[in-house]
């Protein structure tokens, strides 16, 4: 098939609008919750007071999970005091933070800039619990490196990117590639992808929140366009992977909760920061999509991506990051309350099928562990 019938195939697709429903289904398992804050705070104290144990305070990695997964245990702990305005694990994620910094350079064994990204959003949520400064200059020192792997508008337009040495695409599907962010920063590998774009983008968006400097504002909202523009499927959530070198999509069953939950946090945040009106149309559409797809769940609503109740897998991480941002766009629609009840609900789904169903036999990186932790440190206090 050539490019041309490739992109006239594509465009009605894309081209659909997506309807926008804030109901919540009445399917849905158990949607409510009354337990009071104490005890939602005790229950995900708990949750993380299990995982603990696991952590070597000489290099901030979890025996049992991923190195992206130890630095989103941190995310949580850090929430969790923001969530509950308390500084229980201010030290053990200040000082395993700055040990993986110390013993990883710039947050990156392995090459990827999605891994050096979900550190520094860690660094970043630490940095907004506690005020510590140090946690702030760990994310720019992150934000500013990863920045060198984004397709420019310069760099779509001459079909270069300085730290690649194969031609770029400029543009794909008739949209242009600038905003796009390489997963990886080896010189030959072509891969830009929705995750890495989306902690880019949201990065960005909490750092221009943070100092004021429009610098940040321009790179979040190049970023979101680029995901915007290529990378929301005709259902509405979001694409896994395009080639920055020939435009070939990554599988079409690549559908992960993460892609979406990561983008609405970045919306939530871009729409407070920009104030312009079509983020935060794009965010509530995208999170009705979400909460809404037979992708990852079944009609009672329950996440089933990732599951599995012996091993670790990446999937048992990817859903924590959806609840996340879930969590972040509704703080951030204080003035939609039928997307808050929408996002609660959904939440309490979760809460509740984990504390009834899933496995809860303390084993690391099990289905039902991992996943308590960001549960429940996730739930809306508010
Ligand atoms: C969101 O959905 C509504 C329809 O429910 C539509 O009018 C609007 O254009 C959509 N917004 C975006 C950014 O696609
Ligand atoms: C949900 O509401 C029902 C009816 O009020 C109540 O019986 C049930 O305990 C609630 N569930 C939770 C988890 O709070």
């Amino acid at each position: 098939m050539t490019r041309l019938a490739f992109f006239v195939a594509l465009l009605p697709s894309l081209s659909l609008v997506f309807a926008q429903d804030l109901g919540v289904p009445t399917t849905w398992r158990e949607f409510n919750n009354s337990r009071l804050l104490a005890e939602r705070i005790s229950i995900a104290k708990s949750a993380i007071d299990t995982i603990l144990p696991q952590l070597d305070t000489s290099n901030g990695q979890f025996d049992g999970i991923g190195f992206w997964q130890s630095a989103n245990v941190f995310s949580s702990m850090a929430n969790f005091d923001h969530l509950a305005s308390s500084t229980v694990y201010k030290d053990q994620v200040i000082n395993g933070l700055t040990a993986a910094y110390k013993t990883y350079p710039n947050f990156d064994p392995n090459g990827y800039n999605d891994d050096a990204m979900w550190w520094a959003t860690a660094s970043y949520y630490a940095y907004r619990a506690y005020g510590d400064s140090t946690m702030l200059s760990m994310t720019v020192a992150i934000w500013t490196r990863v920045s060198n792997y984004v397709v420019s508008l310069a760099d779509a337009k001459a079909g270069k990117q300085p730290n690649k040495d194969f031609t770029i695409a400029g543009t794909c599907y008739g949209e242009t590639m600038a905003g796009g962010v390489f997963w990886r920063p080896t010189s030959d590998d072509t891969g830009i992808n929705s995750i890495t774009t989306g902690l880019y983008t949201t990065l960005s968006a909490y750092l221009a929140e943070t100092t004021g400097d429009s610098t940040y504002t321009a790179a979040a909202t190049l970023s979101a366009q680029w995901i915007q523009n290529l990378q929301i499927s005709s259902s509405g959530i979001i694409l896994d992977g395009v080639s920055g070198a020939d435009c070939t999509r990554t599988a079409a069953s690549w559908l992960f909760t993460y892609n979406s939950g990561k983008y609405i946090e970045g919306l939530s945040v871009l729409k407070d920061v920009t104030g312009a009106a079509i983020w935060k149309s794009l965010m509530t559409n995208i999170t009705a999509a979400a909460v809404k797809s037979p992708v990852w769940q079944g009609s009672n609503g329950i996440i089933t991506e990732g599951a599995s109740k012996t091993s670790d897998n990446d999937g048992v991480g990817f859903k924590a990051i959806f609840i996340r941002g879930l969590d972040e766009v509704s703080v951030r629609s204080a003035d939609n309350s039928a997307l808050q009840i929408l996002i609660h609900s959904y939440n309490d789904v979760q809460y509740n099928a984990l504390l009834e169903l899933a496995a809860n036999d303390g084993c690391v990186g099990c289905d039902g562990y991992s996943d308590q932790h960001e549960f429940a440190v996730n739930l809306n206090f508010s």
